[in-house]
C-alpha cells in the first residue's frame, strides 16, 4: 500500500485542489469527510493529516468539527485556513470575527526560518488569503512562525507535537511558493517518499483488475472520450480479450470520430470492439425536435436502448467497466454548498438503468483527470485521445440548434473540422478548454459568385476554463479568425456567414444547446 496523506474536508471549494497538489508531490492523498472517526483514519495508516479550509465559523452552532482524537494519533497535522480555527478550537486558542475579511494577496514574513514548513524558502513570500474569522490567541504549546500585516499568527507550529497551522491557502496559484510549503510538510515533516506515480499505479491497477475479474468477461461503453478510452486501454492491458468494448455511433459525432476510435482501439490496440451504428435510429427519433431538453431526453433513452441490446449481443458478461473518476466518488460535504458537486448532476445523461445486472469495475475511481491523462500516455494512447477536449454526451445535438437534419450535421461537421484543424495548426487547440463550431438556426442573405444565397450561420466558440464551471472566451488572433472564416465559407456549402461568440460563462454557457 502506498504512503498516504489524509485530507479532511470541511467543505472548501479548494479541497480537491489540495488533494491534487499532494499527488503532484508524488504522494497518494485520500479525501475524507471532516467527521470521519479517528480510529478509521488510523486504519489507513496515514503519514500526515491536512485539515482543509471551509466556509463555516468554528463557533457557529452546527460548525463542522473533526473527531478530537485525531490530534492524539501521533501523526503530523496541518490546518489550512478554517483548519487553523479547528486547531485553535480544540487546543486552547481563540478565534474571533475579523474586523474586515482578509481576502486576496498578502505579504507573508517568515519570523522563524527554522520552521520546517518554510525550509529553503525566502523570508518574504506572497500568499493568498480568504477568511473572515481570525486567530487572536494561539492554542497552547504553539508559537507563531510567520505574520502578515493583518495577522500575528499567519503560520503557527507546535514543533513537539508536530501540529501546524497556516491562515493562507498554499494550494492556489496566487501563493506561488505554496507547492514548496506543502512539499515541506509532506516530505520534510511527514517523511513521505515519492511513491505515487502513474507508472507504479499502472502495475498495481493491472493486478487489482485481474484479481477482481478472474476469468470473467467485462463490457465497457467506449465513447472515445479520455476516461473511457484510458479505462479501455488499462483493462485491455490487464485482461486482454476478456474485455469487449461497445462503441455506439449516435449519428451526432464529429468528423472522423467513429473512424479514429475504430482505428486506435480496433486496429492498433486490437481490442475487441463492437461497433454499433445507430445513426439512423437517433436521427429518426430526433426528427423535428427543437427543444433542447427534449433532445437530451431522447438521446439519453435511445442510448440506453441501443447499449442494452448491444450488451446482449456481446454475450454473457459478469462485469461492466466504467471510467468513473475520483471527483465522482468523493462524498461531498454540503456545508455552505459545494458548487462542483451540485452542478455536476444535470450533465449525467448516460446513466444505465438499475435492472442491468452487472458488477462494476471502476479502475480509475481513485484518479483525478490529469492523472488519467498521464496514465493514458503511459499506456501508449495517442495525444489526440489523451489530451482531447471535453465533448458532451449528446454530441453535436447541443451544437446544432433548432431541428437536427443530416444536411445541417454535414455543414456543422465540416465547419467544426476546419476550426479544429486551424487551431491545431496555430498550436492553440491543446491550450484551450474547448474550441468548436455551432450551427445557428438563422438564415441570412449572402452573395457567393454571382448568386444570391439564403443560408445558415456558423458561430465559432473558443473558451478557456479550469473545470467547465466558469469560462472566458479566447482572444483568438484576428489573422487566424480570418483564415478560419474564409475556409469555412469557401469550403462548406449551405452556409454564408461566420460569427464569433464573445460571451463568457456566466452569463452564457459553454455549449449553446
Ligand atoms: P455548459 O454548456 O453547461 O457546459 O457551460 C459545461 C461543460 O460541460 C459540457 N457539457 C456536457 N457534458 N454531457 C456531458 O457529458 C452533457 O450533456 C453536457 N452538456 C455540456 C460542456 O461541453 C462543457 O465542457
Amino acid at each position: 500500500m502506498n504512503e498516504q496523506i489524509v485530507l479532511l474536508d470541511f467543505g472548501s471549494q479548494y479541497t480537491q485542489v489540495i488533494a491534487r497538489r499532494v499527488r503532484e508531490a508524488s504522494v497518494y492523498s485520500t479525501i475524507l469527510r471532516y467527521d470521519t472517526p479517528a480510529a478509521e483514519i488510523a486504519k489507513l495508516n496515514p503519514k500526515g493529516i491536512i485539515l482543509s479550509g471551509g466556509p463555516s465559523s468554528v463557533y457557529a452552532k452546527d460548525a463542522p468539527l473533526p473527531d478530537k482524537a485525531i490530534f492524539g494519533l501521533g501523526v503530523p497535522v496541518l490546518g489550512i485556513c478554517y483548519g487553523v480555527q479547528v486547531l485553535a478550537h480544540f487546543l486552547g486558542g481563540k478565534v474571533e470575527k475579523g474586523q474586515h475579511r482578509e481576502y486576496g494577496k498578502a505579504a507573508l514574513s517568515v519570523r522563524d526560518g527554522s520552521c520546517e514548513l518554510f525550509k529553503k524558502l525566502p523570508k518574504s513570500l506572497q500568499v493568498w488569503n480568504s477568511h473572515g474569522d481570525k486567530l487572536t490567541k494561539m492554542p497552547t504549546g504553539f508559537r507563531t512562525v510567520a505574520t502578515t500585516d493583518n495577522s500575528e499568527y499567519a503560520a503557527i507550529e507546535d514543533r513537539k507535537r508536530r501540529l501546524f497551522g497556516i491562515q493562507f491557502h498554499p494550494e492556489v496559484v496566487h501563493t506561488p511558493r505554496g507547492k514548496d510549503i506543502l512539499a515541506n510538510f509532506i516530505h520534510g515533516i511527514c517523511g513521505c517518499g515519492k511513491s505515487w506515480t502513474m507508472r507504479s499505479y499502472l502495475d498495481e491497477a493491472v493486478d487489482a483488475i485481474r484479481k477482481q475479474v478472474g476469468k470473467e468477461k467485462v463490457i465497457l461503453g467506449l465513447s472515445g472520450g479520455v476516461d473511457s478510452s484510458v479505462a479501455a486501454a488499462l483493462l485491455h492491458r490487464a485482461i486482454g480479450d476478456q474485455l469487449t468494448c461497445i462503441f455506439v455511433n449516435n449519428g451526432l459525432l464529429r468528423a472522423r470520430e467513429a473512424e479514429v476510435v475504430q482505428e486506435v482501439f480496433g486496429r492498433n490496440f486490437k481490442i475487441k470492439l463492437q461497433y454499433e451504428d445507430a445513426t439512423e435510429l437517433f436521427l429518426r427519433k430526433l426528427k423535428g425536435v427543437t427543444d433542447p431538453e427534449k433532445k437530451r431526453k431522447i438521446i439519453g433513452k435511445a442510448f440506453i436502448d441501443v447499449f442494452q441490446a448491444a450488451t446482449k449481443k456481446a454475450g454473457k458478461a459478469k462485469f461492466l467497466a466504467q471510467g468513473t473518476l475520483y471527483p465522482d466518488v468523493i462524498e461531498s460535504v454540503p456545508i455552505g454548498g459545494n458548487p462542483a458537486a451540485m452542478i455536476k448532476s444535470h450533465h449525467n445523461v448516460g446513466g444505465l438503468p438499475k435492472d442491468m445486472k452487472f458488477a462494476l469495475v471502476e479502475p480509475l475511481k481513485c484518479l483525478f483527470k490529469d492523472e488519467v491523462r498521464q496514465l493514458g500516455l503511459e499506456l501508449g494512447l495517442p495525444k489526440e485521445i489523451v489530451l482531447r477536449q471535453p465533448f458532451p454526451g449528446p454530441g453535436l445535438a447541443v451544437r446544432c440548434l433548432g431541428d437536427i437534419t443530416e444536411d445541417k450535421l454535414r455543414i456543422l461537421r465540416r465547419a467544426d473540422a476546419i476550426v479544429v484543424e486551424e487551431m491545431k495548426a496555430a498550436d492553440l487547440y491543446y491550450k484551450t478548454w474547448q474550441t468548436f463550431a455551432v450551427l445557428l438556426p438563422v438564415r441570412s442573405v449572402g452573395v457567393q459568385g454571382d448568386e444570391r444565397t439564403y443560408d445558415w450561420t456558423i458561430a465559432i466558440r473558443a473558451v478557456e476554463s479550469q473545470d467547465g464551471m466558469t469560462a472566458d472566451w479566447v482572444r483568438v488572433p484576428y489573422d487566424l479568425l480570418e483564415k478560419i472564416s474564409l475556409r469555412i465559407t469557401n469550403e462548406v456549402r449551405g452556409l454564408n456567414r461566420v460569427v464569433l461568440d464573445l460571451t463568457s460563462k456566466p452569463p452564457g454557457t459553454i455549449e449553446w444547446e
